[in-house]
């Protein structure tokens, strides 16, 4: 008999690729999201939809109800820990045979990030818990890079306070395929592993900009500005001051060059290289052009 495998932060950037990279699979999807109404795409994919709020423990119950795998991905937030508490108790009241949590690159109780820190006491919770438990900790995503597309498709720049910073950056569509496999493995195979995952190389954005320019087929640049620009910046696009912070404390670690360093984990768990930013820039073109961020596809 199939798994079920309950995915959390079902409409998110990695869960999606998630449910991509399990499409055909034999497992059964199951996906927590807050707001059926926004799943319509999920159900007609053939996964089931359940009602569910990380923030809210009594709101659990139901998604984790027979299912034997929970895909874990908390959203950024100071609650963040409070949610993966939330979804590992339910989990452990279901009888879950394994959790699969997404953490992030460097989670450390002295990790120079308040993300780092809050994914280190949640990655130590599942560890105590007695399931069998695998943790992914993925570096800085290729696709936030989408969140620049309205500035490169009207301007041919992007600004950035992260200066000279070299990043083993990640397609998320890898870390997605990784998650895969380590979820249609026997729970045995991964069980107490904790992989760190990165790109193929570490890049400046200078080198990003010269990716993204060749396939988009004009020039690119990027232009280093500093923290209170860019802090500004985020501001008056609302995001939550909580968020820049966090922010600002990732390009402070980076500009030092704390996130210059790949892993081969990625091609030892697919059997292949994970994807190139050449990939990244070429596959996601048109998200970089006004016809698609005048679309509403840009920030
Ligand atoms: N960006 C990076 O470079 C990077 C690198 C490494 C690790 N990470 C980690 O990646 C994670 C974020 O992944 P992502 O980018 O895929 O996230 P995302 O695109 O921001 O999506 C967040 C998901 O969480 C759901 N969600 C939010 N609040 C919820 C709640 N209270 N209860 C249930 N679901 C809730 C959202 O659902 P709604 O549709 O209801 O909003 C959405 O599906 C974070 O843990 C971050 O630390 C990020």
């Amino acid at each position: 008999m199939s798994r079920t495998v309950l995915i959390t932060g079902a409409t998110g950037t990695v869960s999606t690729a998630l449910i991509e990279a399990l499409e055909g699979a034999d497992a059964g999807l199951r996906a927590l999201v807050r707001d059926e109404s926004r799943a319509g795409g999920l159900s007609e994919r053939g996964v089931e939809v359940f009602a569910g709020d990380l923030d809210d423990a009594r709101s659990l119950p139901p998604a984790f109800e027979g299912v034997r795998d929970v895909w874990l991905l908390t959203p950024n937030g100071p609650r963040a820990p409070e949610n993966s508490m939330n979804a590992v108790w339910a989990a452990r009241q279901a009888g879950v045979e394994r959790v699969v949590r997404l953490s992030v690159v460097g989670a450390a109780h002295d990790a120079p990030n308040r993300s780092g820190r809050l994914h280190a006491l949640s990655d130590q919770e599942l560890e105590r818990w007695g399931m069998r438990w695998t943790i992914l900790r993925p570096h800085w995503f290729m696709q936030n890079l989408l969140n620049e597309a309205g500035d490169i498709a009207a301007t041919g720049t992007f600004s950035l306070n992260l200066a000279a910073a070299r990043i083993g950056m990640i397609d998320v569509r890898d870390i997605a395929e990784c998650a895969a496999r380590v979820l249609l493995d026997d729970p045995d195979r991964h069980h107490g592993e904790t992989y760190t995952l990165t790109g193929p190389r570490s890049l400046t954005f200078d080198e990003v900009a010269e990716q993204l320019g060749l396939a988009l087929g004009r020039s690119v640049t990027y232009l280093p500005v500093g923290d209170d620009a860019k802090r500004k910046t985020l501001l008056g696009y609302g995001v939550p001051v909580w968020i820049v912070d966090m922010l600002e404390e990732y390009a402070q670690a980076y500009a030092s060059g704390w996130g210059d360093f790949t892993t081969d984990t990625v091609a030892g768990l697919l059997g292949r290289p994970p994807r190139d930013i050449a990939d990244f820039a070429r596959d996601h073109a048109a998200a970089f052009t006004s016809a698609f961020t005048s679309a509403g596809g840009g920030k």
